[in-house]
């Protein structure tokens, strides 16, 4: 285990009993042609959009009534783009989840926003609504790579959004996305170093995936669009790892890299840890401790199915008790992407103590103070070291 990862579980944030809340808003100005996450359309219907408001107000309060009283750990604004929501909106959600939780100090309020002129106007009022971590999509920072990722902002104008987050806030991450069809190592190490030259304390770059249900997916399909060989993109990754670790970052999960330890997510760290969060909003995922038992839930996937289920009882379109097993294999998936591991129980309840003795062998992980701990050479090949585990 690295100095980094001991200093952090010096100070745990007790998941068993603090609660985060992920919140989801759906709403997206256009919709990119690589994006499987769930989002619609803003067509600008303000009676919606208050509606959804008002249910995610009454669906906090119900969650938090099924789960009692809990600290609250952090709150991560996600989407879709909830940049576009009301200021007033993002502090009346912020408010209710104070008022439902309490806090034992200052707590990390992450936004995404995308970086758009009209969003980055806002930015001054989404702080002063309670967010002081703004998560920026930037995606690139190369025009044609833009164009080709269907986004609706420049690499200037991401430039100018980047400059008025940064008077705006005092924490700030960039995500972008790599290992484009065409893209090279030597395009990647100069647009990686460029975003690290512009100051975020965080960076998230991740490698772009084709689902199936997305147009970059049917491209791929077709054959139209060909994306880099294994190889190569192996290289980017490594190209990442190393452009990033040169400028002072430390890789403490698969895609996450921050500058220091107080740089890194704290929302995120406490899902990776296995702590409870709320999922709040149209097909927002959440995990719950309800009696006693892990639970997983996923909310109606459709705006008008939310709200109206909210109003029936129950938001939830899934609501799935883990056993044991169950809950220790996530725990495992999640805590084998971080420099933290992942706790030795949930080996042992797997029983699965000689599959980690091998690949410990085998340089893949190692093994040390009750948790199991991805190498630097387990950790691109996560997915073949966590079928090994759990095949
Ligand atoms: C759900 S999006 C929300 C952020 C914001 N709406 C935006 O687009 O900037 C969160 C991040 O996921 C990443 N992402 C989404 N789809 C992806 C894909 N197919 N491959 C790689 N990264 C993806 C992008 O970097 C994006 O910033
Ligand atoms: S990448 Fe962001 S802006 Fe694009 S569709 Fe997905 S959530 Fe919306």
């Amino acid at each position: 285990m690295t100095e980094a990862a001991a200093i952090l579980l010096a100070d745990p944030l007790d998941p068993g009993s603090d609660v985060a809340v992920y919140l989801h808003w759906p709403y997206c100005a256009r919709i990119c042609p690589y994006c499987d996450f769930n989002v619609v359309r803003d067509r600008g219907r303000v009676e919606e959009q208050a509606g959804l408001v008002a249910a995610m107000l009454a669906d906090l309060e119900a969650q938090a009534a099924l789960i009692g009283p809990r600290r609250l750990a952090s709150i991560f604004l996600g989407g879709g783009t909830p940049s576009l929501m009301a200021p007033e909106a993002v502090a009346a959600v912020i408010g209710q989840i104070g008022s439902l939780f309490p806090a034992a100090g200052p707590v990390e309020v992450t936004l995404e926003a995308n970086p758009t002129d009209a969003e980055a106007g806002r930015f001054a009022a989404l702080r002063d609504a309670g967010v002081n971590r703004l998560s920026l999509g930037v995606q690139s920072l190369d025009d044609e790579a833009l164009r080709f990722l269907g986004r609706n902002h420049s690499a200037d104008e991401a430039r100018r959004a980047i400059a008025l987050a940064g008077a705006a806030f005092d924490r700030l991450s960039i995500d972008l996305i790599y290992a484009r069809p065409g893209q090279s190592v030597a395009d990647w190490t100069q647009e990686l170093r460029t975003a690290v030259d512009l100051g975020f304390e965080h960076v998230s770059p991740y490698q772009l995936t084709l689902e199936a249900t997305t147009a970059f997916g049917r491209a791929l399909a077709r054959g139209t669009l060909v994306p880099p060989d294994e190889d190569l993109a192996a290289a980017l990754y490594e190209t990442t790892q190393t452009v990033l670790s040169e400028a002072g970052f430390e890789a403490y999960e698969v895609s996450n890299h921050a500058r220091g330890i107080a740089a890194r997510s704290a929302h995120n760290i406490h899902v990776w840890r296995g702590g409870d969060y709320l999922g709040v909003g149209p097909g927002a995922h959440g995990r719950l401790t309800l009696d006693g038992v892990r639970t997983a839930t996923v909310a109606h996937r459709r705006i008008g199915d939310y709200v109206a289920g909210v109003a029936g009882g129950s938001p939830w379109a899934e609501e799935d008790r883990l056993d044991d097993a169950g809950a220790a294999e996530e725990r495992l998936l999640l805590g084998l992407r971080t420099v933290e591991g992942a706790p030795m129980a949930a080996v042992e309840a797997l029983g699965i103590e000689s599959r980690v003795a091998g690949l410990a062998e085998d340089g893949f992980v190692t093994v040390a103070g009750g948790r199991v701990v991805a190498t630097v050479t387990g950790r691109p090949v996560l997915d073949a070291v966590l079928k090994v585990l759990l095949t």
